[in-house]
C-alpha cells in the first residue's frame, strides 16, 4: 500500500482519498495549478473562486488529473464577504473529507498608484481612492485571516497546514505598489503569528516568484505609467523573454510543501526555490510517480478526529 512518505507518515498519518485542501483563487493562475497538483496526487480541492463557470469549465481537467481518486469540489465564493467564508466552511463540511491544508492563493495588485495619490474620491487628482485598498486588503489579508481562523480548529485536529501566498513585494517597495507591498508584508506577519500562537498547524509563506498570469498580464496593461521604468521594464523583459515562469512550476513546489511541511518550516517565509526547499523540487520521489496506488479512504479516526471538533463552527 503506498503512503505518503515524510513528516505526515512520521506522525502516523496517511494522505489518499479522504483528504482535502482548501485552495482559494483556483479558477485561474497560480491556484488552478495548485489545485490540479493537488488533485493529481490524489488529494481532494476544495476549489474557491468568485466566478462558478470558470470553476465549472476546470472540471474535466480536474477529474482527469485525479484520475477519479480524488474529488474536485467547485465551491463559487467570495471570501472578502461574511457569507463566502462561510461558504467555504459548507463545502467543507458537506464533503465529509479530512482537511488537511488551506492555502490562501487568492490576491490582487491594483490599486497601483503612489501613496500620494491616494485621495478621497472626490478629489479629481485622485489615482486611487482610499476605499480601493480597503477592497484591497479585504482580499489580500482579511481574507487569509478569517479563513485561517475558522478553519485552525478543524486544522488543530488534524495537524494540517496553512500556506499563504506571498510576493517578492513584501518586502521590496515598488513604485506604486504600496497596497500591494503592505498588505504582503502584512500577510507574511500573520504567518509568523499563527505559527508562534498555533503550535499544532504549520503555517509557511512562500513567495511563487513572477509567473505568467493575469496579475502579469495587468501590470504590463495597466501599470506602466505608474511604475519606475527600471521596475516596469523588469517585468515586461521577463515577458518579452520568456522568463515569466508558467504556474505549474511554482505550484509543483508549493502543493508538496502544503502537503509535507515539518513543523520546523513553520512561521517562516520562503521563495519557492529556495535552495532550503530542495526536497520538495525533486521529481524523483513517490509523490511524483504517475503510477501511485492509493491509500483507501483513512476511515476518520474517531479519537483523533471527534466530529464536534472538525465541524464544531459548522453547526
Ligand atoms: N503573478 C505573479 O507574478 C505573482 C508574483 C508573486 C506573487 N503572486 C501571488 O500569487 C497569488 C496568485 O496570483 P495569480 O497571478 O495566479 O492571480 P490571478 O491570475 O489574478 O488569479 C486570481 C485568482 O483569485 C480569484 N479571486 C479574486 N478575487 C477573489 C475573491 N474576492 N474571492 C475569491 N476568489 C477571488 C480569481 O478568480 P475570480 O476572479 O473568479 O474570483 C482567480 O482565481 C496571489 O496571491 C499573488 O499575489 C503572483
Amino acid at each position: 500500500m503506498w503512503m505518503y512518505p515524510g513528516p505526515a507518515q512520521q506522525q502516523g498519518r496517511s494522505y489518499g482519498r479522504g483528504c482535502v485542501a482548501v485552495v482559494t483563487g483556483a479558477s485561474r493562475g497560480l491556484g488552478r495549478e495548485l489545485t490540479l497538483e493537488l488533485l493529481r496526487r490524489q488529494v481532494s480541492v476544495i476549489a474557491v473562486a468568485r466566478t462558478a463557470e470558470t470553476l465549472d469549465a476546470m472540471r474535466g481537467e480536474a477529474l482527469a488529473q485525479s484520475s477519479g481518486s480524488a474529488m474536485y469540489i467547485p465551491c463559487p465564493a467570495d471570501i472578502t464577504t461574511e457569507q463566502g467564508v462561510w461558504r467555504v466552511e459548507a463545502c467543507l463540511a458537506q464533503s465529509g473529507l479530512v482537511l488537511m491544508a488551506l492555502i490562501n492563493n487568492a490576491g490582487m495588485l491594483e490599486p497601483v498608484a503612489p501613496v500620494a495619490r491616494v485621495q478621497h474620491p472626490w478629489d479629481p487628482a485622485a489615482t486611487s481612492a482610499l476605499a480601493d485598498w480597503r477592497k484591497h486588503f479585504e482580499l489580500n489579508l482579511f481574507a487569509p485571516m478569517e479563513l485561517s481562523r475558522r478553519l485552525l480548529p478543524t486544522l488543530r485536529a488534524t495537524n494540517g497546514r496553512i500556506i499563504n501566498i506571498s510576493s517578492g513585494a513584501a518586502s521590496y517597495p515598488y513604485h506604486g505598489w504600496g497596497a500591494y507591498c503592505t498588505s504582503k508584508a502584512a500577510l507574511d506577519m500573520l504567518t509568523a503569528t499563527i505559527a508562534a500562537e498555533e503550535p499544532s498547524v504549520t503555517t509557511v509563506s512562500v513567495s511563487p516568484g513572477a509567473i505568467d498570469t493575469d496579475m502579469q498580464t495587468y501590470i504590463r496593461e495597466k501599470a506602466r505609467d505608474v511604475m519606475r521604468a527600471d521596475e516596469f521594464e523588469k517585468f515586461e523583459n521577463m515577458y518579452l523573454e520568456g522568463k515569466l515562469l508558467h504556474p505549474s512550476t511554482p505550484a509543483f513546489v508549493i502543493a508538496r510543501i502544503a502537503l509535507e511541511a515539518p513543523r520546523s518550516m513553520s512561521g517562516h517565509v520562503y521563495k519557492w526555490d529556495d535552495p532550503t526547499l530542495a526536497r520538495f523540487r525533486s521529481h524523483q520521489d513517490a509523490m511524483f510517480s504517475p503510477v501511485m496506488e492509493v491509500v483507501p479512504a483513512p476511515a476518520p479516526d474517531e479519537a483523533a478526529f471527534p466530529p464536534e471538533m472538525m465541524f464544531d463552527d459548522y453547526q
